[in-house]
């Protein structure tokens, strides 16, 4: 199954919203209702979101403000601007030259994800695997496989892979929600805990590795991604576990120095206030909710990309 595709003149997409009560793929006509889909994260992860906003310049049709609203629907995973800029490079070319750009980005992100899961399993030592991981980072996140889940399942398929521990997610529930679908998919064993109980169990000596994805890499190797990672960075290097970030090079920013120049998305008080729908707090309550932390690069053992692994 593809998260993202092109067919007949549109962006197709699954729905990630509804997931995983109903699995309902999407056809978007115009550049307004992508930006709408990236933004109600019907469509999110890093790398699918390169692949949305490089099919996106094809909708826009040589239209440059829309393709300035479609670079800045969400600010902090850079492959969504990358994915843009790229296929906005072709645009003196026409319509085809651009749409030949974003397959080409389609496929590219289809064979890095391979690439990066053998890597990935090639990395991580050890038979039994007991993996941690956070948000959604498999084939949902992507076109296809993903990057920390697709190491899963390259591990998986050559039958290492003990056990994943996923944390829920909080507040969206793509660990939740997502990320229990896929491994249930793939027939890996897994068990969902609460965000909060990651440092512990990783105090505990539960897991052999932590792996997550990024949204944004800086020049440095600080890496931004959702929310709750750096508490598993800090968590893993107490307890000795290697802490490994996997993302394709697209989502390595040379121009972004350091994590501090990292722009946070914040989305609100509502997921805070609320589940699913239903309110959890008073009304009126003032919440907090950044969507993605830093983890600096000294807590990061490798960085796993389809055609290298980086060290601190
Ligand atoms: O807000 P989201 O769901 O788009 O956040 C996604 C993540 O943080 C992922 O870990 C990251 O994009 C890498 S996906 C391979």
């Amino acid at each position: 199954m593809r998260t993202i595709d092109w067919v007949d003149g549109a962006v197709e997409l699954v729905d990630q919203t509804l997931l995983p009560g109903e699995c309902v793929t999407l056809r978007v006509h115009t550049v307004g209702e992508l930006v709408a889909a990236i933004r109600r994260l019907a469509v999110r992860g890093a790398p699918a979101l390169g692949v949305a906003g490089a099919l996106g310049v094809v909708l826009a049709d040589g239209d440059l403000a829309q393709i300035a609203a479609l670079r800045a629907a969400r600010p902090t995973a850079v492959n969504l601007a990358w994915g843009v800029d790229q296929a906005a490079a072709h645009l003196a070319g026409g319509r085809a030259a651009v749409l030949a750009a974003a397959l080409r980005i389609r496929d590219d992100d289809i064979a890095a994800c391979l690439a990066m899961g053998e890597r990935g399993a090639d990395l991580i030592e050890g038979d039994r695997l007991r993996i941690m991981t956070v948000c959604n980072t498999g084939g949902l996140a992507a076109v296809e496989r993903g990057t920390a889940l697709g190491v899963v399942q390259t591990l998986h398929e050559r039958g290492r892979l003990a056990e994943v521990l996923v944390l829920e997610t909080r507040p969206l529930l793509q660990g939740a929600r997502l990320t229990t679908w896929e491994l249930a998919r793939m027939g890996a064993p897994h068990r969902l805990i609460a965000d909060s109980a990651g440092p512990y169990l990783l105090a505990q000596g539960e897991v052999d590795a932590v792996l997550i994805g990024a949204d944004r890499i800086a020049a440095n190797g600080d890496t931004a991604n959702k929310i709750g990672s750096y508490a598993l960075a800090l968590g893993a290097e107490r307890a000795g576990v290697p802490f490994v970030v996997v993302a394709p090079e697209s989502t390595i920013d040379p121009g972004t120095p350091s994590g501090e120049h990292i722009e946070i998305e914040d989305r609100g008080a509502d997921e805070i206030v609320t589940i699913r729908g239903v309110r959890v707090a008073p009304e009126g309550t003032p919440a907090l909710n950044p969507a993605f932390d830093v983890t600096p690069h000294d807590l990061i053992s490798a960085i796993v990309t389809e055609q290298r692994v980086i060290r601190p």
